[in-house]
């Protein structure tokens, strides 16, 4: 059993001490702001994550895993102190480091044995060498013995305690090996590939890592307005594609693009590291690009279908920005919302988890209690995320309250046909018709 302190309770941090905390670790999670804390001892989770609450509230139980906003408390015989705090996007795409700052100043300041510094939050290349500098600096009059490892996280909102327990790999980086070691024991239970590197390049693991899944995204999306012009079908094109094993299946659905906490900040950091250092991140561009194009062809096609969307009432379903999650940074469905109100239109909308989170968000639109008080009178119903609740959906009602039946599938839901015989005009992203004479 090691003991560990978790910086941070955002969404990185409570996973991962909460985890760590099941596999056997004694895990003190720290977070500057009581009332997140408070609500954590009474086993009130700041965040939607299937699983999190019951795994959260065992551990509690079992009296290994605390809550606190007390550096001191939380620091106390740790071996191990994971940063895991909000790196948000600065004025230009930068990240912003000024809580990975806090948090380096607190372990120097209060520590006084040794320990590892393990940075989880997802900070641009080079961020590693300078909390190191930071710490050694305050502590230059007493030395701190410690060392700094990166150790990226990949979980994905919605699966992460899947995610962190079953990960494809963990990525560590140090520049003293056996402190990457050290902390590639507290993974050892977890059977997966470990890679020990240094740090600047573990920290590049993450954001290629991202910027990559990103553009398979946008690629794909490219593909599929090409698949609209030319009859072809992107699902079938994604299909074909990722039975090429050297391609693969995943993160090939093409959709209203990619949007959350993760991929639009990290993509934006990575092009903003590359100007700075004198390399031009051309393709990093083009995929940002494409993602926010993406979001506006929704409109071009209600437009087409509708002419002026003026005073026209548009249904919204989903506004997270992916199914079972409550997260709404940067949904494309938000900012699709945003693009319809521009135009005119009066936009009803629903989630099944994200209403609270975008109520702030929406001004001006009607929230409603579910899809079928969304679909009730308006000109158009947009599919904005892949909530499996609307694969379920009684479309023939759906038809029957909506004023005219046109359906956008942003997420590519349903089946053309099948919407098409139920009496709706459908438009898929990427679903052309294929209008060859013998088909
Ligand atoms: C992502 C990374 O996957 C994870 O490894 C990292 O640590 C954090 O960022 P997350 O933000 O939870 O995780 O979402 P993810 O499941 O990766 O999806 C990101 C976005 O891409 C979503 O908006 C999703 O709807 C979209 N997406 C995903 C697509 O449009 N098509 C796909 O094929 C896959």
């Amino acid at each position: 059993m090691s003991k560990l302190c978790v910086i941070g309770t955002g969404y990185v941090g409570l996973v991962t001490g909460a985890c760590f905390a099941d596999l056997g670790n004694q895990v003190t999670c720290l977070d500057i702001d009581p009332i997140r804390i408070e609500k954590l001892k009474q086993n009130e989770m700041p965040i939607y994550e299937p699983g999190l609450e019951q795994i959260v509230a065992q551990n509690v139980k079992s009296g290994r895993l605390l809550f606190t906003t007390d550096y001191v408390e939380a620091l106390e015989g740790a071996e191990f102190a994971f940063i895991a705090v909000g790196t948000p996007s600065g004025m230009e795409g930068e990240a912003d480091l000024q809580y990975v700052r806090q948090a380096a100043e607190s372990i120097a300041d209060l520590v006084h044995h040794p320990i590892l510094v393990i940075n989880k939050s997802t900070v641009p290349v080079g961020t590693g060498d300078w909390v190191a500098d930071i710490i050694r600096k305050r502590r230059s009059g007493a030395p701190l013995e410690f060392d700094v490892v990166s150790n990226p996280e990949f979980l994905r909102e919605g699966s992460a305690i899947n995610d962190f327990m079953n990960p494809d790999r963990v990525v560590l980086g140090s520049l003293n090996r056996d402190a990457a070691g050290k902390v590639a024991e507290l993974y050892s239970s977890l059977h997966c590939p470990i890679l020990i590197t240094d740090l600047r390049t573990a920290e590049m693991i993450k954001y290629a890592s991202n910027a990559y899944l990103a553009t398979r995204i946008s690629y794909i999306n490219e593909i599929a307005n090409m698949c609209e012009e030319l009859g072809a079908d992107i699902q079938e094109v994604a299909r074909g594609m990722g039975l090429d094993k050297r391609i693969g299946p995943a993160f090939l659905e093409a959709g209203l693009g990619w949007g959350g906490s993760c991929f639009p900040k990290d993509v934006k950091a990575l092009a903003h590291m590359a100007v700075l250092h004198g390399t031009q991140p051309q393709l990093l561009q083009a995929v940002m690009e494409i993602n926010r194009n993406q979001r506006r062809r929704v409109v071009y096609k209600l437009r087409k279908a509708l002419g002026s969307l003026n005073d026209r009432p548009i249904g919204v379903l989903g506004i997270s920005f992916k199914p079972d999650t409550d997260d709404v940074r940067d949904s494309p469905a938000i900012e699709v919302i945003h693009l319809l109100q521009n135009e005119g239109a009066i936009v009803k909308a629903y989630d099944p988890q994200a209403m609270d989170n975008a109520a702030s968000l929406l001004k001006g639109v009607q929230l409603c209690r579910n899809s079928y008080e969304v679909a009730e009178g308006v000109d158009a119903l947009v599919l904005a995320t892949k909530w499996n609740e609307f694969k379920q959906l009684d479309l023939q009602r759906i038809h029957q309250l909506m004023r005219t039946p046109i359906l956008v599938d942003g997420r590519n839901i349903w089946d053309p046909d099948r919407v098409r015989t139920l009496g709706f005009t459908y438009y898929g992203i990427g679903r052309g018709v294929n209008t060859h004479p013998n088909s």
